[in-house]
């Protein structure tokens, strides 16, 4: 039962929620370390990315109480712990913990994290700039213990732009002693919304949304209610769905001011979109139009994430066209399971060309990893005749029920 069955070439019609924001929750619960007493995150999305976080939570000290998406983090009795490896070795999102627990408790011993095989994903920035806040850092094979006494602000001029240094050296600066400015800083929402909790429970962050952070060290931090925002790219995925179906679809909570680049994308392949104050309908024909280039980036601009879902829409749109992959070297893993359902796709480097294909056919297809994983779901979706697509169990790192979610929609999916 590791599998989704999707039986293709169905038009959707219909309406579904958008579920709270993954990339959000992960750094928004590390942030909980920072805080001793009982912090309340609702909209917490019910994942396996978040589960592991909430057990490496406990396995620090802290209790966690769950009452479906709201969370309830004490944070009183923290320890130094250990955290358990598989959890650490799942997900990447675990080496967020650092910058918080050196914060709290002074010291750290881990593995080295895991996640979606998307690219290298290094650490060294992650670990390079927490030296320069006056962490030791020892590595050992297959891990690494840090201490710190108290962590000191410092200046990170850094060589690329990272969503996860960026939100490490937040969490590691705002119970910093003295001023941390981080540049440049990435700008994605997530980012806002980790910042925007830590203000919420007291601490000073200037520049928010920008690509300059300055932090000031605070004594204190003060527990909060927050709730988590939708996320993006949960509504992209369902937007690409529409566009590879065609049909009608209303995204309840979509958060279309966050998506400003996926929906001029998705508006040049001919959706017809309307965002409202509850959510986003989006109204597709049969076929999307095709798109000459897209190339992803960091926030503003095109998301990687959703780079597997608008290759698919490339592929069944008939025209010729490429992507460039400027963020992980290694998304384009399923090329070899569309070309299974009859896409014309060849990859040189970090772009992918894709041929005038004009249908694709059902087949039995492997996740490799989640945003893939989700990307041949819709592929599916588009494709005639019945699919199969295994190793559901990276779908559900991020999608809270996807099966579910795409029957709303109107489409014919099951468990298999
Ligand atoms: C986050 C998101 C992921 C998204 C990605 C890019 C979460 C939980 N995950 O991942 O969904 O696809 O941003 O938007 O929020 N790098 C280094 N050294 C480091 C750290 C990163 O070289 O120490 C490189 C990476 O290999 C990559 C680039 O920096 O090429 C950007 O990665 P980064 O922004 O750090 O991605 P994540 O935070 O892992």
């Amino acid at each position: 039962m590791d599998a989704i069955r999707i039986y293709g070439g169905k038009c959707l019609d219909g309406q579904t929620g958008i579920q709270g924001s993954k990339n959000a929750s992960l750094p928004v619960l590390a942030a909980t370390l920072l805080i001793k007493g009982t912090c309340e995150i609702e909209n917490c999305p019910e994942i396996s990315d978040v589960y592991h976080m909430l057990r490496l939570l406990e396995s620090l000290g802290c209790r966690v109480m769950r009452e479906g998406t709201l969370v309830r983090v004490n944070t009183e009795h923290l320890s130094e712990g250990d955290m358990p490896a598989d959890s650490v070795g799942v997900m990447r999102s675990s080496i967020m913990l650092l910058g918080a627990l050196l914060a709290r408790v002074g010291s750290v011993d881990m593995d080295y994290p895991g996640g979606c095989v998307i690219g290298a994903r290094p650490i060294n920035l992650h670990l390079q700039s927490l030296r320069k806040m006056g962490v030791a850092i020892e590595e050992r094979e297959g891990g690494f213990s840090a201490r710190a006494s108290r962590l000191k602000g410092a200046v990170h001029q850094l060589p690329l732009i990272s969503v996860g240094v960026t939100e490490n050296l937040i969490l590691a600066a705002v119970l910093a002693e003295g001023t941390t400015v981080i540049e440049p800083a990435a700008r994605e929402p997530e980012i806002q919304t980790l910042c925007e909790f830590l203000k919420q429970a007291g601490a000073d962050i200037v520049g928010i949304g920008s690509d300059r952070l300055t932090i000031h060290g605070v004594d204190r931090l003060f527990p909060v209610h927050f709730r988590i925002p939708a996320d993006r790219i949960v509504a992209g995925t369902y937007l690409t769905a529409c566009m590879c179906a065609g049909g009608r679809i209303f995204l309840q909570d979509a958060p279309c001011h966050h998506m400003a680049s996926v929906l001029s994308k998705a508006a040049e392949m001919g959706a017809e979109l309307s965002c409202e104050p509850d959510g986003m309908l989006v109204m597709c024909r049969a076929k999307p139009a095709g798109c000459e280039r897209l190339c992803t980036g960091c926030y503003p601009d095109f998301p990687t994430d959703l780079q597997s879902l608008f290759m698919v829409a490339m592929a069944v749109s008939g025209r010729a066209g490429q992507i460039e992959e400027t963020v992980f070297e290694n998304r384009f893993r399923i090329v070899p399971e569309l070309v299974k359902m009859g896409a014309d796709i060849t990859v040189m480097g970090n772009r992918a060309y894709i041929g005038s294909t004009q249908r694709l056919q059902g087949a039995i297809v492997q996740a490799e990893e989640l945003r893939g994983g989700a990307a041949l779901t819709v592929a599916a979706l588009a494709a005639d005749g019945t699919s199969i697509v295994t190793n559901r169990h990276y779908i559900d790192r991020g999608y809270e029920d996807i099966v579910s979610d795409l029957r709303e929609l109107g489409a014919e999916v099951e468990l298999a």
